[in-house]
């Protein structure tokens, strides 16, 4: 039988056998569909490599635009990240340890990757465990949402804390990032005033800010910029050509892995060894490709809704940041000759096991519309062996010395196979471990698949027209 698994030199697997055979994908049609549309595909995305151009792309202002994503792995002068950018960051990053408590302030594209790395490499226990933190600050995010609770109960742990420094004789030192390449986004920019006008009235708080956003845009509408120059604030910028969801490593998402102390050159080096494997391999090896391949070929064959499934609770913002990805870029009326083509698949975030009580019953036995996308890490860095401490219950005894993480895999097994027994279509990405250099891999390659698959379906893949109907309605209202 032929495996369908490409395995990256790193040793991510991406194993897609199971988009394959009765009632799913057969070989030939791929083969056909890797050389006709498939080459197609390579040779827009190396000439968007090259140019820094994709067909037809325009700003929101129609005028055309650069697409910088791909270069955001290679540290060069004219590339998003610089030799001096990387020392600012690690700079900022030390900083960062004369501060108790980073605040970052962002949505969408602003936000969804900053919380994958606080998630992936800060954690649960990071804000309550300084022996994990070792000197950097604690982190919060708020300015995701217009939800008054939600500032609030923020607000109100900063004066908590501020009141307990009060206690030991010392000022709670808080770093405000507003993170927005508009500098004009009402999430963002609300809570950052409300925070503003609130912390800096306590006399128990010493507030800094921090802004990162657009620096050559004209400073008259650059309220963010204003306020810096006045201030004298830190500022990282948010180059042209650098889209919200395709932003994470540069400066707008690795101020948060600065904040974490984490490996910043690891994770453009994933990054960078992920598009240089993607760049050289046959088209028949290239993971991105043939991912983008299968999904798209899925949809033409009614799977218009993806299932985006980790079995790790510290991925599931992964899992949010890809609903973006894939919602804003794919999501289309129209393709790029202008016929409405009303493209795209609807992501939907589920965590393995969690959804498998929840979710699993409506993937196995609803619609046959959907790709399930398992995601799983090969090696956890932490065990949980059970034992029976009831001893008179004999149920309990079957578990013993069972580790919670072999159960995990079998649920993953389990699930996979149920899928496939079914013939639904469903695929695995394996990650050796989580650290920064295989997450920076995974996150391009995702990010690459998106620009693969906008080429095969002539769909722009780096704009958001349908976004500006709500806005309008809504700054009517305000
Ligand atoms: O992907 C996008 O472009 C959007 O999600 C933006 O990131 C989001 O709207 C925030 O925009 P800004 O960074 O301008 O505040």
């Amino acid at each position: 039988m032929v495996d369908y698994r490409i395995v990256v030199p790193s040793g991510i697997v991406f194993d897609f056998n199971n988009m394959m055979g009765a009632g799913r994908l057969q070989p030939q049609e791929v083969e056909q569909a890797l050389q006709q549309q498939g080459a197609v595909a390579e040779k827009a995305v190396c000439e968007l490599r090259r140019s820094g151009f994709a067909k037809k792309h325009l700003s929101k202002d129609g005028t055309p635009e650069h697409v910088y994503f791909p270069r955001m792995p290679y540290i060069a002068d004219g590339n998003p990240n610089t030799e001096q950018s990387i020392i600012k960051l690690m700079r900022y990053s030390k900083h960062l340890r004369s501060k108790d408590v980073v605040i970052f302030l962002g949505v969408g594209g602003s936000y969804l990757g900053n919380k994958v790395l606080f998630d992936a490499f800060g954690g649960y226990h990071w804000n309550t465990s300084a022996t994990l933190r070792q000197g950097q600050p604690c982190i919060y995010f708020s300015g995701n949402n217009l939800d008054p609770v939600d500032c609030n109960s923020l607000l109100f742990k900063m004066r908590r804390m501020a009141g307990v420094s009060a206690q030991e004789g010392k000022k709670l030192k808080i770093m405000l990032v507003p993170i927005s390449k508009s500098g004009t986004t009402l999430e963002t920019i609300s809570a950052f005033t409300y925070f503003y006008a609130n912390l800096s009235q306590n006399a128990d708080i010493d507030l800094d800010c921090t802004v990162v956003t657009d620096l050559q845009a004209p400073i008259g509408s650059a309220p963010l910029l204003q306020l810096a120059e006045k201030f004298g604030w830190e500022r990282f910028d948010i180059k042209e050509g650098i889209g919200g969801r395709f932003s994470i490593m540069t400066d707008p998402g690795l101020v948060t892995m600065a904040a974490l102390g984490g490996d910043i050159e690891e994770f453009l080096r994933g990054a960078r060894d992920m598009d240089i494997y993607c760049r050289q391999a046959e088209l028949a090896e290239n993971p991105a490709l043939l991912n983008a391949l299968l999904k798209f070929m899925a949809y033409e064959r009614g799977r218009d809704i993806e299932v985006f499934m980790p079995y790790s609770m510290r991925l599931k913002s992964l899992s949010e940041w890809y609903v973006q990805l894939l919602a804003e870029s794919l999501g289309k009326r129209c393709n790029r000759e202008g016929e409405v083509v009303y493209y795209g698949r609807t992501p939907i975030v589920a965590v393995g096991t969690t959804d498998m009580h929840a979710q699993t019953q409506q993937h196995q036995d609803g619609r046959l519309n959907k790709v399930v996308q398992f995601l799983e890490v090969a090696n956890p860095e932490e065990e949980a062996i059970l034992h029976n401490p009831f001893a008179d219950v004999p149920f309990f005894d079957k578990y013993e010395g069972m580790d919670m993480a072999k159960a995990l895999k079998a649920a993953l097994n389990a699930n996979e196979a149920a899928l496939t027994g079914d013939n639904r279509y469903n695929a695995r990405f394996t990650l050796p471990k989580l650290n920064e250099y295989y997450l920076g891999q995974l996150m391009y390659f995702l990010m690459l698949t998106i620009a693969y698959e906008g080429e095969l379906a002539d769909v722009d893949a780096f704009d958001q027209p349908g976004v500006e109907v709500y806005k309008k309605l809504m700054k009517a209202q305000l």
